[in-house]
């Protein structure tokens, strides 16, 4: 009998099942991805998400470094050439690294894995799991099955119409690859393949860009891609079909009113992901599941079936790594008989561009629509030292600081290294600090994050460098 059974091995399941063994708790965490006959530990994250997505994005940044601007420190290269076999290869390499530090750490802290396909039998004061003809008997259960790419009818993957998996493996560079969806996938692998020299054409339904992102952000993102050459982003285009043959993708897609058709010789389609919860609970439990296939939970996590727990993409929310495993350390914390919460609202929501974007809070439209009083401070890399001496000083740091109280409210970033510089922001939010705390607070000269010091003072007029 084991005091929790977790079922999934991405960043919930695995950091939740840590956290449950750190505390004591009998743990066993069960995942159906397979590699060498055991259980392939990290799920989408590890395996096809975050880390393989960061390796190629960082080797095409060197690529598009070295092509652009190496000449302008006086480093001259010669002819350049891929050799994408290797820069694949250390792509698995920084995977397989992660998945069996993972491993370790479930040895170190006496978590046992297992492989195989999980679903719950029963449930209540102790509850019972059926992984590949075997029973587990647990007291608690924690649901961590993550999601998988959604399919557009009528338009199934193959070996030329791919879904980020099949974008992240692709063997050669496509000269002309669309790309369905200009939401993060899209754009995270479309930068990748446009900096190794693919033609890149991004068609999004929504008329909007990043509609989620602070409008200036998005507006200030969609006016800097633009500007890149390599991409073309065309918003408001609605697919018809897209047809596989011998030599490309065939897509045929309605723009301004009129139906327009072009070849790729790849397409990725990026439209969203979809919850794993199918078959997950004997239907005899009636397991309470939302029309759009997440998992029902409380604050805390708890789910219609008493001792049963959903975290991460399976529940809703934020689909991201960082919010799953939050959620796992607060269910095994809450097992084990303490009272954590995890606050919703800090979480940071990070897009590595280049330049990155990074957000915290709330933006201006929401704050308008909730009727709360704010003032703004904004001050752009342009003017920030550290910015133009590494060569990229676009983008801006925006705050948002209650207008009574001056409590941050929201923090927004476009610029480089953003996905780092947000976390100062995320603590400011957590703490409560308003503008004039961080604006008090000394910012190593020069570096990057002088440029949030000066926007925080800039919510009271005070910036120094602008
Ligand atoms: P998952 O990581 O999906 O893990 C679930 C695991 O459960 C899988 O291994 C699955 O095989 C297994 N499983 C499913 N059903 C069963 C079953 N019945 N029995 C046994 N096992 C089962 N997020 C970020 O925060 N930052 C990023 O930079 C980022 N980049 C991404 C890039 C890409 C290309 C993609 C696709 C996603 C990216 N994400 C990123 C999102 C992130 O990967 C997910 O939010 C995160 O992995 C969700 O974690 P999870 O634990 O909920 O589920
Ligand atoms: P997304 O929701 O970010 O973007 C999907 C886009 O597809 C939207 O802009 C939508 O308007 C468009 N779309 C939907 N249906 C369409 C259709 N039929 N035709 C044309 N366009 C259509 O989803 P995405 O990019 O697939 O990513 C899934 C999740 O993975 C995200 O929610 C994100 O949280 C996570 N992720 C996070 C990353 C990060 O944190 N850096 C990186 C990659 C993924």
């Amino acid at each position: 009998m084991y005091d929790v059974a977790v079922i999934g091995a991405g960043p919930g399941g695995y950091v939740a099942a840590i956290r449950c063994a750190q505390l004591g708790l009998r743990t066993i965490c069960i995942d159906d991805r397979e590699k060498d006959g055991k259980a392939a530990l990290g799920g989408t994250c590890l395996n096809v998400g975050c880390i393989p997505s960061k390796a190629l994005l960082e080797s095409s940044e060197h690529f598009e470094k070295a092509k652009l601007d190496f000449a302008l420190h006086g480093i001259s290269t010669g002819e350049m050439s891929i050799d994408l076999a290797v820069m694949q290869k250390r792509k698995q390499q920084i995977v397989d690294a992660h998945t069996s530090g993972i491993a370790f750490l479930f040895r170190k802290n006496g978590v046992e894995s297992m492989l195989g396909r999980a679903r719950i039998a029963s449930a209540g004061e102790s509850c019972s799991i059926e992984v590949s003809g075997k029973r587990i008997e647990t007291a608690h259960v924690i649901i961590a099955t993550g999601s998988s790419p959604r399919t557009i009818e009528g338009i199934p993957f193959g070996e030329k119409i791919v879904d980020s998996t099949g974008a992240l493996a692709f063997r050669a560079i496509p000269e002309k690859l669309g790309i369905v969806g200009a939401g993060v996938i899209g754009l995270e692998l479309g930068s990748i393949w446009r900096r190794l020299g693919s033609d890149v054409t991004l068609f999004d339904a929504l008329p909007d860009f990043l509609p989620l992102a602070d409008q200036s952000i998005s507006k200030e993102a969609l006016r800097i891609f633009r500007k890149q050459s390599g991409w073309r982003i065309r918003l408001g285009t609605r697919l018809i079909s897209a047809e596989e043959h011998e030599d490309g993708v065939a897509v045929k897609f309605e723009e301004n009113g009129k139906a327009v058709e072009e070849k790729f010789e790849r397409l990725i389609v990026a439209v969203g992901r979809t919850p794993n919860s199918q078959d997950i609970a004997h239907p005899s439990l009636n397991l309470d599941i939302d029309e759009r296939g997440f998992i029902a939970v409380d604050e805390r996590c708890k789910t219609s079936l008493k001792n049963v727990y959903a975290i991460g993409d399976v529940a809703g929310g934020a689909m991201l790594a960082h919010k799953a495993s939050e959620e796992g350390v607060m269910v095994a914390e809450s097992i084990a008989g303490s009272k954590p919460v995890h606050d919703a609202s800090l979480v940071p929501n990070v897009i590595y561009t280049d330049p990155e974007i990074a957000w915290v809070g709330k933006t201006e439209s929401q704050l308008r629509k909730e009727g709360i009083e704010y003032r703004i401070g904004q001050f752009p890399f342009s003017a920030n030292g550290r910015a133009r001496v590494i060569g990229s000083a676009q983008g801006f740091v925006k705050m948002l600081a209650e207008a009574d109280t001056d409590r941050l409210l929201g923090v927004h970033i476009i610029g480089p290294q953003a996905s780092e510089l947000i976390s100062e922001a995320v603590l400011s939010l957590a703490f409560s600090a308003s503008s004039e705390d961080i604006g008090c607070t000394i910012h190593a000269h020069p570096t990057l994050s002088e440029a949030l010091r000066e926007a925080a003072l800039a919510v009271t007029a005070r910036a120094l460098h602008i």
